[in-house]
Order: structure tokens, then C-alpha cells, then sequence
């Protein structure tokens, strides 16, 4: 991985000079070139990637891909995928690619072949998985599991609600009688709902934490337990104890097995990964139990089978047909050359209502750093501000500010080319083509508009400043064949490897996540103040007073 600043590379100081001269085109001009679409537009995997419509030419590409070699990226990829210790901060390996490696692979990390024991932790998800949907898995009262609640947050929470949901069209026949839920705030709102709704008898908690100390994870999963034994045990059911509370209503997923067992999870229902997965990369083994549930294993194979189609491609293609190593330049031409930095993410498509919340902690977790891997302090910007919303709802909502406001910002644009050809009623089934073609062409409206601006339409004549597109404004089209579990496993194995790219020509390490932790430890001491009623002289004034207000709102409470 490159040392030297990025920003003495040569390579980036010709971009800078090259961007001088790119910032006075606009798309509009660009797109003069009728080969313009094809020429930008790469596949793999299941996907098209459309980079027509970024502020960009085949000579800034070649310089971005100078840059890249600069900087060390295939090297990088390499070391990635063969299990260097990559998470230099942390010394150890990011292993996320080797959780979808085929059984017949073999990866060895630190002398040890990593994938045996991949498939063993898959195997015995399978095993869970067959029971809960064969109604074996029963509750305290004999009952057969209905409810299953994921209690975890970030990487343990995100990537499987983002991935249940997307999927859910492929439940199999064996799977309806089981729901999968999802409760992660701390403030147990989510939470608090299901224990109004669901029967103690038949719900099952899966506390998922990669280091089982999160605080929003325990603090939902104490009151789980507690739920759990004063409806089950104190209600003086006959013949539970909270021993088959726990066997039967508990399963712990997490990189910790003696924390789970400290807390009580009994062995057989310990699902373990390993410390070299990092939790935003962790949806691909046992963090997705709750993926495997909605979706069966079979689909979660085929997850995996799509994002090691995408590591391949990534391992194997050339840097200039690289999908992952594109997408990363084009975001790296756009913050460190054209200051675009805001970044937003348009599914068109409502099974990926949560993709734009999953790639906020991927790329802003990873990549919002500004240390480098030697601990300079880097002059250059890295992670854009990212977030996002399902295209269609955006366009009713801040889509203003896309096409009108002072902001530049890239959007990447995400659709299926197909969708509802399997509706078996016929009149329905043209309803809803009807609408994904109406949703299509709202997606490439918008990005053509972004794109072109006024040129968009035909009308002459001067319109007033209120009315005015100035257009000129980059976007990436991702255009899935189908939305499938492979091309599902493809598209997330997209955005990982573009991540990790982005971070090589940084000079960060998108594996680590310092800047969560400070936080933590001051709402701990925060936490026994507002608890113990001492030591607020420690505390700002503006802190002060908001503790001051919460007493003073627990004494009026009392009264
Ligand atoms: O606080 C940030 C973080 O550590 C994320 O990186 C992680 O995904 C999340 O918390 C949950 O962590 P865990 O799985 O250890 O509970």
C-alpha cells in the first residue's frame, strides 16, 4: 500500500491540472459523442454499470487509473483477497470475501485454511435454519417458533434488514410460518412494540453482536430476557424453568463465545464468526441467520454465489474494465477533483428501501478517516456525506435540491431491467409491468435531466431563474438484470470492493471504526451521572442544563 502522500503522486497532480480544464465542460457537450453510453458502460456479475454520465472523459479515466496503480490498488486487491493483514490498525486480515468462497476452495490465513471453517459455521446456520422452518424449534411450552427478533445494530442489524427486505419475494413455502423482525435502537421502541404483540411461547431472540458488549444490543436483550421469565417462569407456567427459557428462546451470533456464555446462551445455540470479519462486512455467515430464515439456505447460497462472482471479477478483470475499480475512480474524481461532496442513493426499486441506510455505514464507517495507515493526518477530502432514499419517494422529497440547489452532488441511480414477469394473473401481472415501466423511465428521467439540464426538453426561448435547470450535475446508472440473491450478493460485493479501493488511494484503513468509540465511553460517564445525581461539575454548561432538565422532568414525573 502507497506511503507517500496520494496527493504528491504524480498522477494526481496531472488530474489536477486535467480537472482545471474539465470543470468548464458540461455533460450536455460530452454527450455530443453519440458512442458516449456504450463506451462508458462496463458488465459483470449480473450488472451493467452506466459511468456515461460522470463529469468525465477517456483521458481522465487513464489518469484516474495511473493514479490507481500509483497508489498500490492492485496490490491492494491482492492483499485483500489472500488474507494480508489489510486492517493494519487492528493487525489482521479483512476476511469478508473468504465468508463465499466454495467449499472446494482453500484460502489459508496465518497458516490455516480459513474455509473449512466457513462452511462448518454455514452448516450449522443450515441446521438452525431446517428446524425453525420444520417447526422443530419450539418454545418453552412446546410451542413451535413463530416470531424470530434479530436484537442487533450497525453492521449486526443493517446488512441483514437490507437484505430480508429485498429479498422477501423469495421466501420458499417452508418458510411463511416464521417472521423475522428487527429491533436495534437502545431506546427500545422497536422493541417495546413486539413484546406488546407477539406470544412469549412461540418468539425467539437471536442477539447479534460481533463483540457482544454493544450496549444498544444487551440493553434490548435484558429486557428480552426479563419479558421472557415474568411471562414464561414467574407466571408460574407449569414445568418452565429459565433454563429452557434460555435453550429455547435465546440464540447468541457474535465473535465472543465466552461473552455469549457469560450472559447465558447455551452452547448449542451459539452461532460464531470470526474477529477478521469486520461487522459491516459480516451479512455473508452467521450474522445472517436472519436472512437465511426469510429467504431459506438455498437462497443465502446463492447470496454468497453472486458476491464471489463479483470477487472473482474483481480479482481477474483488468483495472479498466473493473467494475468496483471504476465505480471508486468516478467517486474519486469527483471529491478530490470536482469538490462533489455529497453523495446520494436512488434505488428505483422499493425492495431496496434500505439499501441507502446499509451503504451509509459501509462507506461512511469505513471511510470517513482522515488518519492515514502511518498516522499523518491526511490534506486531501475522503468519504463523501452519503445518504439516500428510494428514487420514486426522493423525487416528492429532496429532489429540489438536486436539480435547483447550491449543493453539486453525484446520485448513483440503482433499477432491475425486469421485474413481475413471474405474476401469475395476468391482468395483474401487466398493472405491475406497467409500473416498472413507469418507474424505469422516472430513473432515467431524472438522471438525463440531472445530466442535461434545460437541453433536456425542446422548448426555446429564455425561461426564469426559477425555472431553470443548469444541469451538468454526475450520476451512475446500476442497472440489474433481475434483482435476484446473486445479483443482490454482486451489487453489495460492488459497493465493498469500491470502498476498499477508495481507502487504497486514500491511504486509509476502511476496516477499523475509531471514531465510534469516544462516544461511547462519554455516554457511559454521561449514563452515572444522569443515574447517580453526581458529578455534574465535570460536565459543560450546555450538558448541565440538559441533565438538569431530565431530573427536573423525573421529579414532576414523581409528582
Ligand atoms: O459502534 C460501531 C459498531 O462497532 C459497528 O462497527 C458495528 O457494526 C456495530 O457497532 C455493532 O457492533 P457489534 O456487532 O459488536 O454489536
Amino acid at each position: 500500500m502507497n506511503q507517500a502522500p496520494i496527493d504528491q503522486a504524480v498522477a494526481w497532480k496531472r488530474l489536477m491540472e486535467h480537472a482545471q480544464e474539465m470543470r468548464g465542460a458540461h455533460l450536455s457537450q460530452l454527450f455530443i459523442d453519440q458512442t458516449r453510453g456504450a463506451a462508458f458502460a462496463r458488465r459483470a456479475a449480473g450488472l451493467t454499470l452506466d459511468l456515461s454520465k460522470q463529469r468525465w472523459s477517456e483521458a481522465t479515466i487513464e489518469m484516474l487509473l495511473d493514479l490507481a496503480r500509483e497508489a498500490g490498488v492492485p496490490e491492494g486487491i491482492q492483499a485483500l483477497l489472500s488474507g494480508e493483514h489489510v486492517n493494519v490498525s487492528e493487525d489482521r486480515p479483512a476476511l469478508h470475501t473468504a465468508l463465499r468462497l466454495p467449499p472446494e476452495a482453500s484460502l489459508i490465513v496465518d497458516g490455516e485454511d480459513v474455509v473449512p471453517g466457513v462452511h462448518a459455521s454455514l452448516d450449522r446456520m443450515a441446521t438452525m435454519v431446517e428446524r425453525l422452518h420444520a417447526r422443530q424449534w419450539r418454545g418453552a411450552t412446546g410451542r413451535p417458533i413463530h416470531d424470530v427478533v434479530n436484537l442487533g445494530v450497525g453492521g449486526s442489524d443493517l446488512g441483514p434488514l437490507m437484505v430480508t427486505h429485498a429479498l422477501a419475494d423469495y421466501r420458499p413455502a417452508d418458510a411463511h410460518h416464521v417472521e423475522v423482525h428487527f429491533a436495534s435502537t437502545m431506546d427500545g421502541s422497536q422493541l417495546a412494540d413486539y413484546l406488546n404483540r407477539f406470544n412469549p411461547e412461540t418468539t425467539l431472540f437471536v442477539i447479534s453482536s460481533k463483540s457482544f458488549t454493544t450496549i444498544d444490543t444487551l440493553s434490548n436483550a435484558r429486557t428480552a430476557r426479563d419479558w421472557l421469565m415474568a411471562r414464561l417462569v414467574n407466571d408460574g407456567i407449569q414445568g418452565v424453568d429459565e433454563n429452557m427459557v434460555m435453550r429455547q428462546h435465546f440464540v447468541g451470533v457474535s465473535a465472543k463465545p465466552d461473552k455469549m456464555s457469560e450472559w447465558g446462551i447455551v452452547d448449542a445455540n451459539q452461532l460464531l464468526f470470526w474477529e477478521w470479519v469486520g461487522g459491516r462486512y459480516s451479512l455473508w455467515g452467521a450474522i445472517g441467520l436472519p436472512i437465511a430464515l426469510v429467504i431459506g439456505m438455498a437462497n443465502f447460497r446463492k447470496l454468497l454465489a453472486g458476491a464471489h462472482a463479483m470477487d472473482e471479477h474483481f480479482a481477474q478483470a483488468p483495472l479498466a474494465d473493473n467494475l468496483p475499480v471504476l465505480l471508486a475512480l468516478a467517486g474519486i474524481w469527483n471529491v478530490n477533483f470536482l469538490d462533489i461532496r455529497a453523495h446520494s442513493i436512488l434505488p428505483y426499486d422499493g425492495r431496496l428501501e434500505h439499501f441507502a441506510a446499509y451503504l451509509e455505514q459501509l462507506e461512511m464507517e469505513s471511510n470517513g478517516k482522515s488518519s492515514t495507515h502511518d498516522g499523518r493526518q491526511v490534506s486531501y477530502a475522503t468519504c463523501p456525506v452519503l445518504w439516500g432514499q428510494l428514487g420514486p419517494n426522493a423525487q416528492h422529497a429532496f429532489y429540489q435540491l438536486l436539480h435547483q440547489g447550491t449543493q453539486p452532488v453525484v446520485c448513483d441511480f440503482i433499477a432491475p431491467l425486469k421485474r413481475y414477469d413471474d405474476v401469475e394473473d395476468a391482468a395483474t401481472r401487466d398493472h405491475l409491468k406497467a409500473q416498472h415501466r413507469l418507474t424505469l423511465a422516472n430513473c432515467f428521467a431524472q438522471s438525463r435531466l440531472l445530466m442535461l439540464g434545460d437541453d433536456a426538453i425542446e422548448e426555446s426561448g429564455e425561461r426564469p431563474g426559477h425555472k431553470r435547470y443548469r444541469g451538468n450535475q454526475p450520476s451512475t446508472t446500476l442497472l440489474l438484470d433481475r434483482l435476484t440473491p446473486a445479483t443482490l450478493g454482486s451489487l453489495i460485493a460492488l459497493y465493498e470492493h469500491k470502498v476498499f479501493v477508495q481507502a487504497a488511494i486514500w491511504g486509509i484503513n476502511p476496516f477499523d471504526q475509531w471514531g465510534v468509540e469516544l462516544g461511547k465511553q462519554i455516554a457511559g460517564e454521561t449514563g452515572e451521572i444522569l443515574a447517580e445525581h453526581e458529578g455534574l461539575e465535570k460536565m459543560d454548561a450546555s450538558t448541565r442544563a440538559l441533565i438538569e432538565a431530565v431530573w427536573l422532568a423525573e421529579q414532576e414525573g414523581d409528582r
